[in-house]
């Protein structure tokens, strides 16, 4: 029998300063380390003026943990040290899987009018694969499947599988479901989710209401929801519409060590990141099976 899922916790993005000066709204993050197992953290950088985003991301390291990135509009230019150069612009998505260590910077570029945004999705690694080979893709918009879920429920399917499709990434090692979805007016929408799978949604426009019967929220732009247990996220507007990010993942329940860009299981693995990244030898450290 269908479950429909209920509200955990809802609550509004928060603004936060990050990189060199980038003034974005953090959903999630380092304080809710847990809550939202397999997932790390959540940015909004959508931004209207450059002055607030320019400064950018400039070179930094990361290691235990796979980043996704998801265009709305103006463009990010990456780098990393793996060589890879590249563009991303809107409707474009970019993964990498930091794993045992990358050094990037992420430069973000005006779009029409000034504008510019997107969001970052931090997917944990598990402590078998922390320590994995880092790799780096792009997918293109037109590369990302577009389809109705239902009338009225269109949704753009980046990772995951849904309504019989699946998205063009598939080797996020937490194989988690990633969809940017838009309700028109007036309109219910039911998005079958595994059971086995925790659920949030983040809201970027418009309204509506989601949630069971016995815990019902309204969402609004900003609103960060997770959801209860089910197989189930129903969504009803009203007047307007809503678009919002679902994504949904099996939780890891690992322990998780936490300094900065680098996400590890304990204390120990992260002096242990830093100190080789002061020494120079982050990239080129003692092999997995020595740590
Ligand atoms: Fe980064």
């Amino acid at each position: 029998m269908t479950q429909i899922r209920g509200i955990q916790s809802i609550k509004a993005s928060q603004p936060t300063i990050e990189g060199a000066g980038v003034r974005l709204r953090r959903a999630f993050g380092f304080r809710e380390a847990t809550a939202f197992d397999p997932f790390l953290l959540l940015d909004d950088f959508r931004g209207p003026d450059p002055a607030h985003y320019e400064a950018g991301f400039p070179w930094h390291p990361h290691r235990g943990i796979e980043t996704i990135t998801y265009m709305l509009e103006g463009q990010v230019e990456h780098g990393d040290s793996l060589g890879h150069r590249g563009v991303i612009g809107a409707g474009d998505v970019q993964w990498m899987t930091a794993g045992r260590g990358i050094i990037h910077q992420e430069m973000p570029k005006a779009g029409e009018g000034g504008r510019m945004g997107g969001f970052q999705l931090w997917a944990n690694l598990p402590a078998s694969h922390k320590m994995m080979p880092p790799r780096y893709r792009e997918v293109a918009a037109a590369q990302i499947p577009r389809f109705e879920q239902g009338k009225g429920v269109e949704c753009r399917l980046i990772a995951g599988q849904l309504g019989g499709e699946h998205g063009p990434i598939q080797d996020v090692v937490t194989a988690p479901l990633f969809v940017d979805v838009t309700v028109a007016p007036e309109t219910s929408a039911s998005l079958p989710i595994d059971s086995a799978m925790e659920a949030l949604a983040y809201t970027f426009e418009g309204r509506a209401e989601m949630g069971n019967a016995s815990s019902l929220a309204t969402v609004v732009d900003g609103s960060i929801v997770r959801f209860g247990p089910g197989d189930v996220v129903s969504v009803r507007t009203g007047k307007v519409g809503v678009r919002f990010l679902l994504c949904a993942g099996r939780p890891l329940r690992e322990p998780v060590s936490w300094r900065g860009p680098i996400v590890m299981n304990t204390e120990e693995e992260l002096d242990r990141a830093f100190a080789e990244y002061r020494s120079g030898t982050f990239m080129s450290g003692p092999p997995q099976d020595a740590l």
